[in-house]
């Protein structure tokens, strides 16, 4: 199993802090937000991590550099625009080959172990497994509604309620998402949305399981949300006084 982690796009709604610099690189107690993603891939024994970048490619690559200080061996994957989250497994093509991978957005920060949902992947072996948790705020993220266990309609960014359960950005594809990304068309705000695609696959058929977070998840997307990401993770911290 491979990783792709996505660390392109621009940033810009935590500007002016990412004005200059990528906002995957802010610190989290003291860490980059990106490195909490690399360890948990690591954690789970993954070795072979592609990394999307785009405009600030340079400062990715001087802060991870060639990924062995997490036994990680990173391959850089540059995306010329950012044209969204499914347009960065189009042009990872070619290093993520016919192999599962685990697509994990850089912004994202997730305390829980990925262990059970990459072995729940392994088990069932659908061709698609998400994640969800319940959200105050659905009309920011990708939501997903459910029948039963069954995932039965995404949509990204609704502007009418359907459902309170976001999408966390951490995804399990097997080779039949490279035919749903290729399927999709530029949604309302001009991007190639996985969300789009994993309703290709459902569409199609295919099977798409989905997860609950039990833990804490933040996107850190906002001024807010980091501040909150700070607290959250510094009251996770064993102290040893
Ligand atoms: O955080 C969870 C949400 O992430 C999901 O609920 C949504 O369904 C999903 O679409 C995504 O929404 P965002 O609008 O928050 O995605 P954002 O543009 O912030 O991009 C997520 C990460 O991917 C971020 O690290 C930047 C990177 N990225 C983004 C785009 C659009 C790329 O590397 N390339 C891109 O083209």
């Amino acid at each position: 199993m491979k990783a792709l982690v996505l660390a392109g796009g621009k940033g810009t709604r935590l500007r002016p802090i990412t004005h200059t610099s990528a906002k995957q690189l802010i610190p989290v107690a003291n860490k980059p937000i990106l490195f909490y993603g690399l360890e948990a891939l690591r954690d789970v024994g993954i070795s072979d991590v592609g990394i999307i970048v785009g405009d600030t490619a340079e400062e990715i690559r001087e802060a991870v550099g060639d990924g062995s200080a997490w036994n990680l061996n990173v391959t850089y994957i540059r995306q010329a625009e950012p044209l969204g989250l499914a347009h960065t497994v189009i042009v990872a093509r070619d290093f993520l080959g016919d192999d599962d991978f685990v697509m994990y957005l850089g912004d994202n920060l997730l305390l829980e172990s990925l262990r059970p949902f990459v072995e729940e992947f392994q088990r069932h072996r659908p061709n698609a497994q998400i994640l969800l948790t319940e959200v105050p705020e659905p009309e920011r993220f990708g939501v997903a509604v459910l029948e039963g266990d069954r995932v039965v309609r995404l949509v990204e960014k609704p502007r009418e309620h359907i459902s309170d359960l976001a999408l966390v950005g951490v995804y399990l594809f097997d080779r039949t998402v490279h035919e749903a990304v290729n399927a999709v068309e530029p949604s309302w705000r001009g991007e190639l949305e996985i969300t789009d695609s994993i309703q290709q696959l459902i569409d199609r058929g295919r099977t798409v399981r989905a997860g609950q977070v039990t833990g804490w998840w933040k996107d850190t997307g906002k001024l807010e949300d980091m501040l909150e990401a700070n607290r959250l993770t510094l009251s996770e911290l064993e102290t040893r006084i």
